[in-house]
């Protein structure tokens, strides 16, 4: 795997690959044989708020063997004085072995990835946020031993990064079904639901009863995402009958999971009650992050 730009581009052998190496990473921390990044130094290019994503990424470059460099937006000429993505990719591609970027535009991330030569894996675009779901595949399989048969219920906003990163899992994976829940005007659009094609077993559904109704895994995420603060009123209350409540997780199968990618918003997307009940499934799921990305790095590091 050269980059990890999208789960769109990953091939269905790809993600188990990435899922079953984050399995092996976590139950070896501390006792690698290998330390692929050595010697190497990553930089992590960051336009948006991260907390999760950065320390992760950060702890799993240092695990590896590696050093890395962090640039919010405006240290960069890039941000700042709008030097080309292009300029920013050849310098770094000269300097650097790898990058972690976090920004708005997909087509941003693919450029560098081109431009530069190095390794680069997207840590959140406004089109995907892939390393999450891979992470999150993962803590399915340790809690409900598979994801395989289940069926996945995304609550929300279902127009933004992560619930398109969950609909290209299903498509790519073909082994569980998908159910977007969210009004018409926060639908994925069509060109993507195009995209996918029938066979990615993904449904969309107004009503969020319906949807939960014997779900595997109920999932949420944040009703106003990084780049969308001036729609944030008219969000909240667009999305109002769609937040995991105590009602609603009793609608679901019998040891539902409940997961949410944080940061979490108590008394919006989910209850202070509901998220404290599943805690320790939704902290996991954090957790993974460092886990899966260290399986990410070590397979582009190699470059196979
Ligand atoms: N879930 C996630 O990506 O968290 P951060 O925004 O804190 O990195
Ligand atoms: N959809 C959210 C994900 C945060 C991890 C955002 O883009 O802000």
């Amino acid at each position: 795997m050269k980059n990890l730009l999208s789960i769109e581009s990953l091939s269905r052998e790809e993600i188990l690959e990435v899922v079953s190496l984050g399995a092996a990473m976590k139950a070896s921390r501390g006792r690698h044989a290998e330390h692929p990044l050595r010697h190497r130094c990553w930089g992590l290019i960051f336009s948006k708020s991260s907390t999760r994503t950065r320390v992760s990424f950060e702890v799993g470059i240092r695990e590896l063997g590696g050093d890395a460099l962090f640039f919010n937006g405006s240290d960069l000429h890039m941000g700042s004085r709008g030097e080309p993505v292009e300029d920013t990719a050849r310098v770094m591609g000269r300097m650097l072995h790898g990058a972690v970027i976090r920004t708005f535009s997909q087509q941003d991330v693919e450029t560098f990835a081109r431009t530069s030569g190095l390794p680069t894996i997207n840590a959140l675009t406004d089109a995907e946020h892939p390393c999450q779901i891979l992470a999150d595949l993962l803590t399915i399989q340790e809690r409900l031993g598979t994801w395989r048969g289940k069926t996945i219920c995304y609550l929300g906003d279902g127009a933004c990064n992560v619930p398109a990163s969950w609909m290209w899992a299903a498509a790519r994976l073909g082994d569980f079904r998908l159910i977007i829940a969210a009004p018409a005007k926060y639908r994925p659009s069509a060109g993507l639901l195009a995209r996918l094609g029938a066979s990615a077993n993904v449904v969309c559904e107004e009503d969020p009863a319906a949807a939960a109704a014997g779900a595997d895994v109920l999932y949420t995420d944040v009703w106003v995402s990084m780049g969308m603060e001036a729609e944030a009123a008219e969000r909240l209350a667009d999305l109002r009958r769609y937040g995991i409540d105590e009602r609603l997780v009793k609608r679901a199968g019998p040891g539902a999971l409940v997961m949410h990618c944080l940061p979490a918003y108590r008394g919006k997307e989910i209850t202070a009650g509901v998220l404290e009940v599943n805690a320790d499934t939704i902290f996991t799921q954090a957790e993974n992050r460092l886990h899966v990305q260290k399986a990410i790095l070590s397979l582009v590091a190699k470059g196979g």
